[in-house]
């Protein structure tokens, strides 16, 4: 009984949310965080195209990595009437009022691969990864990798304040617990940027003797780790070897510095995040069929021994 009413009032919703609209005729507005990293870039490019795909109007705006530019976007589309937002939140903290405003409106919220610190009442579904799984997977590659032998690790951070980084720190600091042999000793963030992370690691390496003690990189995107990895080699070192680089996303540079030796490890991250959630709004759109709170993507780990110019050929026309 009580199941049947829950279908029987979601449908309700359905229907007031998108009233008899199919697919093709909804309109969905996508805040995006910005195009700080190759995989932003690969995600709005993967988003449009699933948009299109499925006939959906996609009502896109660039916020330029600020949350106030965000919160704006999502108060304009609610006043257009949108029938549902997806929010790649740039931070975790500060959505409660405008996610209620949403809801006020009986919009649905889905956020794209990053996660809001606000009660799960106030949005649909979440579409991420396991961020702290993640950082888990690099820590757990570099206890193995340098198997007991003392390592000084540098790491640098994402966007101060957003889940990835907050989780893919836990996340790997649990992997070290019990390795007394690995220590961070030093952590900053470069913003999920090339050019960030260049800077930052200039900065490590000065401090830290031109580099001598540093074992390893452990960089929260393969961007930063990009950028440091031309960092490390100005300052004479070789990275992949003097130092080692672990990184996150796949995307395709990190495989073409890993075929070149300068490059370790990275963990996966799929920039198609919008093909899980325009599916869960296709759902709840046909019968009210709500989604889990959580829709988990996979996160697998690469290393130099999976052939990493076919991989690099795979993904290079994907939008990076
Ligand atoms: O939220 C996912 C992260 O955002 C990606 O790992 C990074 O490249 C982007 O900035």
């Amino acid at each position: 009984m009580k199941f049947a009413k829950a279908l029987a009032s979601a449908t309700i919703l359905a229907a007031c949310t998108f009233g008899s609209a199919s697919a093709a005729d909804l309109v969905v507005g996508f805040s995006q965080i910005g195009s700080e990293s190759g995989w932003r870039a690969a995600e709005t490019t993967l988003t449009k195209q699933q948009a299109e795909e499925r006939g959906i109007d996609l009502k896109f705006a660039d916020a330029q990595q600020k949350q106030e530019n965000q919160i704006k976007a999502l108060r304009s589309f609610i006043a257009q009437g949108v029938n549902a937002i997806l929010l790649a939140p740039v931070v975790a903290t500060g959505w409660d009022e405008v996610l209620q405003e949403a809801k006020d409106a009986e919009i649905p919220v889905i956020l794209l691969d990053r996660t809001v610190d606000a009660s799960d009442e106030l949005y649909m579904t979440a579409v991420t990864s396991d961020l702290v799984h993640e950082g888990n997977v690099a820590g757990k590659w570099l206890a193995d990798t340098v198997a007991g032998k003392p390592c000084n690790i540098v790491e640098l951070q994402g966007t101060t304040g957003s889940s990835p980084a907050i989780d893919r720190k836990k996340g790997f600091e649990q992997a070290l617990s019990g390795h007394d042999n690995l220590k961070i000793t030093r952590s900053q963030t470069g913003d999920f940027t090339r050019t960030k992370g260049k800077e930052v690691m200039e900065s490590f390496l000065k401090a830290e003797d031109g580099g001598k003690n540093i074992c390893a990189l452990y960089a929260h995107n393969d961007d930063m780790a990009v950028g440091a990895i031309q960092a490390i080699k100005e300052a004479g070192l070789k990275p992949g070897s003097d130092i080692l680089v672990v990184s996150i996303d796949a995307v395709p540079d990190i495989f073409q510095a890993m075929a070149a030796g300068e490059a370790n490890a990275t963990v996966e991250l799929t920039p198609n995040m919008a093909g899980p959630a325009f599916d869960a709004l296709a759902a709840f759109q046909k019968d009210g069929t709500k989604p889990p709170k959580w829709i988990q993507t996979e996160s697998k780990l690469y290393t130099q021994a999976d052939d990493p110019m076919k991989i690099y050929e795979a993904k290079k026309g994907l939008g990076y």
